[in-house]
């Protein structure tokens, strides 16, 4: 590949502490960065056991440990109280915080809904929406863009409009209003959020569940608005319609409109903001990789986005994509506790022992990668080994990997393909853009980019 005119862009990221955190900065760290609560060592150790909070928390990088929690015995693993309380209220009963029978039932009923054979349909919905945001930028390509908000506000727009079809404009300012006041009232964990068992309310939970009335109530208004088109089962025409004629292929039952309202609203929260700071991420790393956008420009060069299946063909697209889900994943840390006690390897684990297994630190380690903090999406095309069993999982693993894998990248490449197309990609602000982690892997401050339009 003739990229290595310059030498890889590395982004700056927080430095981790010299030695593990003492308890009150490891609890601060929690809530305002949690990329900083792992020390140097976890990025070269197969292992990093503490204390907190009376329990045994650990963070897992061996491949083994990392396939004993996920797959071989994922049943004793429920996620943590603390996700629990934070996600409930957006998510409800949907597929994201289920357990056992009803997740297995949820699952089946979703995941046909998601599967490689239904992308072409999401795909019209996805290049409709990236085609009128890319148009809206045209005129102003001149005058500097907030691509954060831009982002956004687009993937908003395209899981609105996978799942309903209709305009989402009239709602979506309702929508990102409501979001928004959660991630900034709600989503940051709190100490009693993570002491408390999951049954046991908190004052803040209260607010939450005032909270959710109302997005819910949000949801079942644009459910109705929705369902006034009566749809041909034959002809899905969305999400909403492949989920509202969905069966159970083991028991024929299908959603009730509560089922379905909550499989809905889960939907939205899980796929909008992860895509949407993966493409922020990507607008970052592209502006300080010249030559990278120049190596994508040249694949995009002719070729016509709403041709069915073009992605397959796209192998620069999806390194690049790859790239950035390694150096920031969206879903920086996957967080589980033990049901039962039990043993991974020599590790004895207690209950409501804390198993974490954090993409951010695998996707960093150094016995995985070389040169884990440089931007090479080379690492990614199909020329070269594919990475280490477990050391790239930016979507989870087991049978709880992320249900919406196959759309997300399938988003992801387009929207940044339509991009990079028109656009040259450069920063207007000279300060360093730094990762900061709450809910998804977020940036510090939202800067500003100049975009001038190709060719
Ligand atoms: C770049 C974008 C995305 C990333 C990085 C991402 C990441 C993840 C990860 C790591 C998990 C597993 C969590 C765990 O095991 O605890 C997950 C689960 C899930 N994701 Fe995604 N996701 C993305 C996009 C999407 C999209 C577009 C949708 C829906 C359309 C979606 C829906 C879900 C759902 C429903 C689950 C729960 C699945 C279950 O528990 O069975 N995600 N995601």
């Amino acid at each position: 590949m003739h990229m290595a005119a310059h030498p890889p862009f590395v982004p700056p990221v927080p430095p981790p502490p010299a030695t593990p955190l003492p308890v009150r900065a490891f609890l601060r760290a929690i809530r305002v960065n949690a990329l900083t609560i792992w020390p140097e060592s976890a990025y070269r150790d197969d292992v990093a056991v503490r204390h907190f909070l009376g329990r045994v928390n650990v963070l897992l990088n061996a491949p083994d440990a990392i396939h004993h929690v996920l797959v071989e015995n994922h049943a004793n693993y429920r996620r943590s109280p603390a996700s629990i309380r934070i996600l409930r209220p957006i998510t409800g009963q949907g597929l994201l915080l289920s357990t056992g029978d009803a997740w297995r039932m949820q699952r089946r009923v979703v995941a046909p809904a998601l599967a490689p054979r239904v992308m072409p349909l999401l795909c019209r919905h996805i290049m409709r929406s990236a085609d009128e945001a890319m148009t809206a930028l045209t005129p102003r390509a001149s005058t500097p863009v907030d691509m954060l908000a831009f982002m956004q506000t687009l993937a908003l727009d395209i899981a609105g409009r996978s799942m309903f079809s209709l305009e989402t404009q009239q709602y979506g300012t309702a929508m990102r209003g409501l979001l928004n006041e959660f991630a900034e009232r709600f989503a940051q964990p709190h100490l009693l959020d993570m002491l408390l068992p999951s049954s046991i309310p908190t004052p803040r939970d209260w607010r939450r569940a005032r909270f959710s009335r109302r997005w819910m109530h949000l949801i079942e208004t644009i459910m109705e608005h929705r369902a006034a088109g009566s749809g041909d089962p034959d002809n899905p025409r969305d999400l909403f319609d492949l989920l509202r004629n969905a069966r159970d292929p083991e028991t024929d039952i299908g959603f009730t409109p509560e089922e379905l309202r909550d499989q809905v609203a889960t939907l939205i929260l899980a796929g909008h903001e992860t895509t949407a700071v993966t493409l922020f991420w990507a607008c970052v790393l592209l502006a300080r990789s010249p030559d990278v956008q120049t190596w994508m420009a040249e694949e995009l060069a002719g070729v016509d986005l709403a041709e069915e299946g073009v992605q397959t063909r796209l192998v620069r697209v999806r390194a690049v994509v790859n790239e950035t889900l390694r150096l920031f994943p969206a879903a920086f840390t996957i967080v589980r506790e033990t049901i039962l006690p039990d043993r991974i390897g020599d590790l004895e684990l207690p209950r409501h022992a804390v198993a974490m297994i954090a993409p951010w630190v695998l996707h960093r380690h150094r016995k995985f990668w070389t040169d884990p903090g440089a931007f090479m999406p080379a690492r990614f095309m199909p020329d070269a080994p594919p990475p280490p069993r477990f050391a790239f999982m930016p979507f989870g693993a087991g049978p709880r990997i992320c249900v919406g894998a196959q759309f997300a990248m399938a988003e992801a490449m387009l929207v940044l393909a339509s991009l990079v197309q028109r656009f040259e990609i450069d920063l207007d602000d000279p300060r360093p853009v730094l990762p900061r982690a709450v809910v998804t892997t977020q940036p510090d401050h939202a800067p500003l980019f100049r975009l001038t339009r190709r060719g």
